[in-house]
């Protein structure tokens, strides 16, 4: 046993040490996975150091690092080697972290977590939550909250507001509570990307006087593609005026509430009714983690207790809380220690200098940028995010996304970095997320040097050919 965990131990530290060389995009085609790993089941065990073997080089060695300095799509995992060590024991141990009589302490630390980050959330003492595997359970756990506090079990005229920004985890999570399409309302944001709020009354106001039943408005605190903030005070008021339930996706945002800037920015978070926030995101966790908190927290267990005959006793048993009633899972592994020895390992100041970092390295990204005439910014350094396209003067606009999607697929075939697109009103956007607190300002100018080669030679290619 030791034998094999020092050795996974030094993989880790020498792919940790070695990381800023490596490429960040290595993946390989399904052929030669297939013919790697595509095969029945060994009735006979294996050798553990070539199997060790096989996962350093075969597996660990075709998969794109998240944690990677130079990796800026999507939301960067940079994750933490406390916490990576925290989930080894929490694997180690087996934790479960159902029902409190198995783990009563592990309860414990998770009432904990819940409360330090409804504290960094601003939001009052009645509300608690339940950690989850990320983003997406997590706006589907508040969207069922949601729809059993304001509807019960009669939801077929009842309608649910969000912009046209939203992550699509919402959408998928109202239609797995069984919402129609039709019942959905994607608002058209603004000039920022942020919710058109007078809009969103209107509609609201036009909806309930054609018989339907608004009930909840879903906010952004930092959409992927552009970190854009939604009007949470605002809609915080028109929720209370009309009686609706107010859910925000800080899935990706919400950590910036540990820093100066972030409060300001997303002034009015504390009002919601629940909010999504994912750890293994801009709290720098590993894989998964997200956490939802909900103001009234009995409103979890309204909609998700039940009492199986062969848990009575178990469940009753003891006086700490069983966080299977508090969401869809009944056996859930023990997320809540890396978030707890991290925060106690580190200490909130690094945290928050952490997210300090993510936000000022995306203002240099733009400045990088904008000091060259060939990129345009489409929107400015916002909590980390900022996105921009290739320009060149000569250039008819028909053919700039075209050429900015052939500028994403090169750089991601050379491995130097990752940086992907969105669309943004059918411009295709590059997008740099600068929330990996190891990423470096020559990590950000050399991608962007890098970028800018990438965009020359495709711009050549194209005119040749
Ligand atoms: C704003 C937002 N909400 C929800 C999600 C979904 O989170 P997860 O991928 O952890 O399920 C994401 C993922 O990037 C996100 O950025």
């Amino acid at each position: 046993m030791r034998d094999l965990g020092y050795r996974v131990i030094d993989m880790l530290v020498e792919h940790t040490r070695d990381l800023r060389q490596k490429p960040v995009t290595q993946s390989r085609d399904k052929a030669t996975l297939t013919s790697l790993f595509g095969e029945p089941p060994p009735e006979v065990g294996e050798d553990l150091d070539a199997l060790l073997k096989t996962a350093n080089e075969g597996i660990f060695g075709n998969v794109m690092y998240v944690n990677h300095p130079r990796f800026f799509a999507f939301a960067p995992g940079p994750s933490n080697f406390v916490s990576a060590m925290a989930d080894a024991l929490a694997s180690g141990f087996n934790v479960f972290s159902g029902i409190s009589l198995e783990g009563s302490a592990a309860a414990q630390i998770e009432e904990t977590v819940i409360d330090w980050l409804r504290q960094i959330c601003g939001l009052p003492e009645s509300a608690g939550g339940v950690l989850v595997s990320g983003g997406s359970m997590a706006n589907l756990t508040a969207l069922a909250a949601a729809r059993k506090a304001a509807l019960g079990d009669e939801w077929h005229n009842a309608t649910i507001y969000f912009s046209d920004q939203t992550h699509s985890s919402i959408a998928r999570a109202a239609s797995i509570l069984g919402f129609r399409a039709k019942q959905l309302r994607r608002i058209p944001s603004d000039e920022g990307f942020r919710i058109q709020s007078d809009l969103l009354r209107r509609t609201v106001g036009r909806d309930r006087r054609d018989g339907l039943h608004p009930f909840c408005v879903v906010a952004n605190a930092g959409t992927i593609n552009t970190g854009a903030v939604d009007p949470l005070a605002d809609i915080a008021s028109l929720c209370k005026d009309e009686r609706m339930w107010f859910h925000i996706d800080g899935a990706f945002g919400a950590p910036a509430m540990l820093t100066e800037e972030g409060r300001a920015l997303l002034w009015g978070l504390e009002r919601a009714d629940s909010l999504s926030l994912d750890p293994h995101k801009w709290l720098f966790q590993p894989f998964d983690i997200g956490c939802v908190l909900v103001r009234d927290r009995g409103r979890l267990k309204e909609t998700f207790q039940v009492l199986p005959e062969y848990l009575e006793v178990a469940m009753s048993a003891g006086d700490g809380i069983n966080f299977c009633d508090f969401g869809p899972e009944l056996t859930r592994r023990f997320r809540a220690l890396k978030l707890w020895m991290s925060i106690k390992a580190f200490g909130l100041e690094s945290f928050r200098r952490a997210v300090e970092v993510g936000l000022e390295n995306a203002r240099f990204a733009e400045s990088q940028l904008r000091a060259h005439d060939c990129w345009e910014i489409l929107t400015p350094a916002n909590l980390g995010v900022v996105t921009f396209r290739y320009q060149p003067r000569d250039l008819p606009e028909s053919e700039l996304n075209n050429l900015n999607l052939s500028i994403c697929r090169r750089c991601l075939s050379t491995g130097f970095s990752m940086v992907m697109t969105t669309e943004l009103r059918n411009k295709t956007a590059l997008r740099l997320c600068t929330i990996n607190p190891r990423t470096t300002k020559e990590d950000i100018s050399e991608t962007i040097r890098h970028l800018e080669r990438d965009a020359i030679s495709v711009t050549h290619a194209l005119a040749t050919c």
